[in-house]
Parts: structure tokens; C-alpha cells; sequence
């Protein structure tokens, strides 16, 4: 339980609060790089702020504030010219540092009102496919390098990154990578229940929870499980997997290693990547080169059109208990059981970071600007998946129960895998 003050300090993001001021230390992802090949401007909301993400002319990336000094027009209809943006309305340019370079009709130029004109601008960096921002004062941070984003594509090893925007308040999101047991529930014996009223086969169900584990490590926390039927000797329980601080959870299993990165629009809604690799066998690898064809990029469905959550991955499941809790959970009048301590060890560390930023002490994962090259490992189970693992023939038919059912690369890649299986089994033996 926490009183309403509490919580209102752990999970607000607007500028000057105390979690605004703790995201704003780190680079944060604001789209996937192949978003700005169709239309090279977005506007984006990131941290209640509302920006506009470009790719200029001379492709460089910049991310201002949306609003035009001149006469208020909105920049996110704006163009690029040259090193910048320019304004839609009366064509003012920009470059991504917020500095105003022209006002056309001007006459005569007044350095004056150039200078009062210049906007937010704030420093943008691409990596392994996604923009991040660093929208905090004073010099950025490293860009931390987390293992997934240091992967080649290769014929069996390809990328490909879903996103969605959850009406809710990022920190129920974090809590939920804290709660074990909900896999055995939520993605289990509910899952299950959903299948069977639709007349569809069930999934295979995942031993009950006997043990749960937390361990604090230098980048935030490990979550570990041992269920009925596994020994501690089982990586569920000796490895598990872990929680990037504050906003970052690696997951997966079966050839999957993912990475669900959590960055918040506002107070109540979040920007969610699910930045996904897939690992398959050689096998298959002329398919890879297929479906490495199509789309990275992939727009996630959580609701149905009357805004009812879909029941039929294990996302949008997750997605249902996220948006339920309401726009920001209320915490005092939760019930926290045994089976919430990782949700309790996350809100101290939580605490403890807050504390330390407003004290202007160092703070978990904001690295010094020298350590650019740092690698960071993040150690994850292999077999980890929640329901039953993936199935036999098709090795990734399994990540179709999760939001890879919308990309463009793993349903065809799965289509692909039935057809050859189909095609084998009519050749006369
Ligand atoms: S409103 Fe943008 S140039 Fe006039
Ligand atoms: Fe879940």
C-alpha cells in the first residue's frame, strides 16, 4: 500500500517531478528508425512533452518542440529543408538544436527576433534500429549498448520491433515484470479458459509456482522462478531474467530474446517497443532470407474495435491487466500478498533512486559520457516462455499467441515453415 503522496512521486513524468526528472537522466527510445522512411516527420509525446521527431535533407535526426514560435502552428507538419525543419505556415526554419536559421519574410532580418525565436531541441542518436533521445539538462550520458542492440541480421538471426501506445501509467507496466505468478494465472488457466469458450485447442499449461526469486544487481533486478516439476538447478531458477532501471525488461525464450522497452508519453499513457530477435535453426535460414524482405517495423493491436481487450496473446492479456488498474493505480487501497515482493523491492529501488537524483548523487544506469563502448550483458533463461514453450514442427508458431502476430516477418516466416512441412508431407515416402 502507499499513500497517495507516494505514489504520485513514483509514477508522475511531467517536467519537475521527481520520476519526470529521474527519466529524463536516460536516452530514451521515440520511434523506430524505419518510421521516418515513409513520412521523415513525427510528432511524438514523450514525458508529456509534445516534439516533433525529423530526419532532415541532409539526414541528420533532430526532435524539437512541436509548437512554432512564430504564429503558434503546429511543426509536426512541418518539412525538411536543408539541415532542418521548416514551418509549414510562413516557412521559419530550424535545426535540431531549436536554433531558428531563417524567417523568409523578415524584412529586414532582425538577429534579435531570430535569437528570441529559437525552440527545445533535444539530442537524438540512432541505434540498432531505434531513435533515442536524451531529454534532460546538461551533457547526455553514454548510450548504454545492451547486448541486444549490438546483433547483426544474418540468415538465421533477424530483427523486427512492434510497438503500441498503452493508455496507462508506466509504472504499473514496470510492476508487472515484477509478478511471476501471473504468468501461471493471466497466460495459463485464464488463457486457457478464453481458448476453450472460443472452441480452440488449449495451451499446454506451465507448473505452479513453488518458489519466486529476486536478486538486486548493479542495472537493476533479477526475477527468477521455480515451478513444480523443476529443479533449482532448472535456469528458470538459476538465471531467470531481468529488469534494465528503470523501464526495460528482457524476456523470451526458444529462440526469442526480447527486450520490452517502457517509455512514458505522459502520466497516463506509454510508448511500449517490444524490439524483438529471433534465433532460428539453419534450416530454415532460406526463408530468413525471405521474410528479412519485409517490414521491421510493426504496429501492435492490443484492443478489439469496441475497446475490449483481445484475450488471444499473451500481450494484450498483459496489456488488459496494465489499463484496468486505471489511468494511474490507485496504491493505497492495494492488498499487497507474498507473492508482491518483487513489486515492493522495485518500488525501494525505485525510491532510492529518486532520492539520489534530487540529492544530486549518482543514479543506477546514467553513465559517464567516456564509457560510449560499454556492453552491457543482460543474462536471460532460454526456455522461458510462459505457455508450453514452442511447438515441435514449427518452431515459431508459438510467438503467434504473443504480439508477433502482427508482424509482417514472423507470420510469414511461420506461413512459410507450414507450407514446406505441408509440401513434405505429400512427397510419396
Ligand atoms: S507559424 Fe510557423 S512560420 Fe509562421
Ligand atoms: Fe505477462
Amino acid at each position: 500500500m502507499l499513500q497517495p503522496e507516494l505514489n504520485e512521486r513514483l509514477s508522475r513524468v511531467g517536467k519537475g517531478t521527481p520520476a519526470g526528472e529521474l527519466y529524463r537522466r536516460y536516452w530514451l527510445p521515440v520511434a523506430a528508425a524505419a518510421e521516418l522512411d515513409e513520412n521523415p516527420v513525427k510528432p511524438v509525446r514523450i514525458l508529456g512533452e509534445d516534439l516533433v521527431l525529423y530526419r532532415s535533407e541532409a539526414g541528420e535526426l533532430g526532435l524539437v518542440a512541436r509548437k512554432c514560435p512564430h504564429r503558434g502552428a503546429s511543426l509536426a507538419y512541418g518539412f525538411p529543408d536543408g539541415p532542418g525543419l521548416r514551418c509549414a505556415y510562413h516557412g521559419w526554419l530550424f535545426d535540431g538544436t531549436g536554433s531558428c536559421l531563417e524567417q523568409p519574410n523578415q524584412e529586414p532580418a532582425s538577429p534579435r527576433l531570430r535569437e528570441r525565436a529559437s525552440i527545445t531541441g533535444y539530442p537524438v542518436r540512432e541505434l540498432a534500429g531505434l531513435i533515442f533521445a536524451y531529454l534532460g539538462e546538461g551533457p547526455a550520458p553514454a548510450l548504454p549498448l545492451l547486448d541486444l542492440f549490438t546483433l547483426e541480421e544474418n540468415d538465421t538471426q533477424f530483427r523486427d520491433i512492434g510497438s503500441a501506445i498503452i493508455p496507462c501509467n508506466w509504472l504499473q507496466i514496470m510492476e508487472n515484470s515484477f509478478d511471476p505468478t501471473h504468468v501461471e494465472w493471466l497466460h495459463g488457466k485464464y488463457f486457457n479458459y478464453t481458448l476453450e469458450r472460443a472452441g480452440e485447442e488449449p495451451t499446454e499449461l506451465a507448473g505452479h509456482h513453488i518458489k519466486i526469486g529476486f536478486d538486486l544487481v548493479d542495472y537493476g533486478i533479477i526475477k527468477r522462478r521455480l515451478r513444480e516439476g523443476q529443479t533449482e538447478e532448472s535456469e528458470d531458477w538459476r538465471t531467470g531474467h531481468p529488469v534494465y532501471f528503470p523501464h526495460i525488461l528482457k524476456v523470451g525464450g526458444y529462440g526469442l530474446q526480447s527486450l520490452q522497452i517502457r517509455v512514458p508519453v505522459d502520466d497516463t499513457n506509454t510508448l511500449h517497443f517490444w524490439y524483438c530477435w529471433f534465433d532460428v535453426e539453419e534450416k530454415f535460414s532460406h526463408l530468413v532470407q525471405q521474410v528479412r524482405q519485409l517490414p521491421d517495423i510493426y504496429d501492435v493491436k492490443l484492443q478489439n474495435d469496441d475497446g475490449t481487450f483481445r484475450m488471444d496473446t499473451i500481450d494484450s492479456q498483459d496489456a488488459m491487466v496494465w489499463v484496468t488498474q486505471g489511468p494511474i493505480a490507485s496504491r493505497h487501497d492495494e492488498n499487497l500478498s507474498s507473492s508482491d515482493q518483487g513489486i515492493a523491492l522495485f518500488r525501494t529501488l525505485l525510491r532510492k533512486q529518486l532520492d539520489a537524483n534530487e540529492a544530486d548523487e549518482p543514479v543506477m544506469n546514467v553513465y559517464d559520457p567516456a564509457t560510449e563502448s560499454n556492453v552491457i550483458e543482460l543474462p536471460m533463461e532460454r526456455k522461458e516462455l510462459g505457455f508450453g514453450g514452442a511447438s515441435k514442427g514449427n518452431p515459431v508458431s508459438a510467438f503467434l499467441r504473443t504480439q508477433s502476430l502482427y508482424s509482417p516477418r514472423l507470420t510469414a516466416l511461420s506461413k512459410l515453415i507450414d507450407a514446406e512441412a505441408e509440401q513434405a508431407s505429400r512427397v510419396p515416402s
